[in-house]
């Protein structure tokens, strides 16, 4: 039997990773390439969205493309691509986007979420239209399972409802995917205010680890986090959002599932935790670094590597995209 198709992609939209990506994207997905065929893509197109540097823009996708690689996306086994080098999701989400409606589009969450600051007036289109074309990404490839972030499972259904309308309308074309929601320990949050997710958008750098901050600086990071007084070492999300993040984030390093690292740590103080923490962060992501920089040294030969995979992307991108140009009279 084949392996089940999967698909997933990130944006090219920050020099490095931070450690929410890694944990709560690149580790799944590393651990899922042996199960499922897996399409990994770079999405550069949803990356235009809001305003961009060409310069910038064009480093930063080496740069993520390096990270995927260290990281453990192995790009003879999985597809690992630049969704720009494949002319098909811009023409599929065309197609997808005549047979959405306006009223359902403009429930989609996270164009309201990105926009209640700056308002929808200077919004681009592109923004608005960002699912539509996030549906024709994981449709193009016959995708069976999405992995994605609970902020994304909306557009996910999106996805699914547009494929079963058009298979509805025009015949048997498309696959209709599902979400696989990743679990609770693999959302990370911010070490200087817990209660907010990791993200590259964060006002205080403090809060973020990079994949490629040097190792000195994340150790520095971790020690400094965010605690509490209680001096206890013990999850509890709404109570001790900081101890629990760290105690994830070391579970996501060491394999060590939360309550053996409580047993491992009960009596400890939160030094003796934290140096413990930043050395296994550092332990695994100074390898990853290190890989990446190695990687980044050879551009050309990453742009081989991208291209070669982008073919490989395109021969089943450009096939379901004619059956529905096909199916559509097109
Ligand atoms: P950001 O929130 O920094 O803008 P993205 O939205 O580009 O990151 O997310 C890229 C991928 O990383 C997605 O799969 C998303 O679910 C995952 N991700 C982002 N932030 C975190 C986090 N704090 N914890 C776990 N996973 C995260
Ligand atoms: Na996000």
């Amino acid at each position: 039997m084949p392996k089940p198709r999967l698909y997933s992609g990130m944006q090219p939209s920050s020099g490095s990773l931070h450690l929410g990506n890694y944990i709560g994207a690149l580790q799944q997905w590393r651990g899922m390439q042996d199960e499922y065929d897996a399409f990994f893509s770079i999405v550069d197109l949803h990356a235009i969205t809001v305003a961009q540097d060409p310069k910038v823009l064009r480093e930063q996708v080496r740069t993520l493309a390096a990270q995927y690689i260290a990281g453990g996306i192995d790009p003879d086994r999985s597809c690992l691509y630049v969704q720009s080098h494949v002319a098909a999701h811009a023409q599929l989400q065309w197609l997808l986007s005549t047979i959405t409606g306006f009223g359902e589009a403009s429930r989609m969450t996270q164009f309201k979420d990105k926009t209640a600051k700056g308002g929808q007036e200077t919004a681009s289109v592109g923004l608005f239209t960002y699912p539509i074309l996030m549906a024709a990404d994981i449709l193009l490839y016959d995708t069976e399972v999405v992995p994605v972030g609970d902020d994304q499972k909306q557009h996910v259904e999106l996805t699914r409802d547009l494929a079963e309308r058009f298979n509805k309308r025009f015949g048997s074309t498309f696959t209709v995917p599902k979400p696989v929601i990743l679990a609770n320990g693999a959302r990370i949050y911010d070490l200087q205010s817990p209660a907010s997710k990791m993200s590259k958008s964060a006002d205080n750098d403090k809060g973020v680890v990079w994949l490629l901050d040097e190792p000195a600086r994340t150790a520095k990071k971790i020690r400094s986090a965010v605690t509490d007084t209680e001096g206890s070492i013990r999850a509890d999300r709404a109570e001790k959002p900081g101890v629990t993040n760290l105690l994830d984030i070391l579970s996501a390093m060491t394999g060590t599932p939360v309550p053996g690292l409580e047993a491992e740590f009960a009596g400890q103080g939160y030094g003796v935790f934290k140096t413990a923490v930043a050395d296994a962060v550092v332990a695994e992501l100074a390898p990853v670094r290190e890989r990446t920089l190695e990687l980044l040294a050879d551009p050309a030969e990453l742009d081989r590597l991208l291209a070669a995979n982008a073919e490989r992307a395109a021969a089943v991108a450009d096939a379901t995209l004619g059956r529905a140009l096909e199916a559509m009279g097109l």
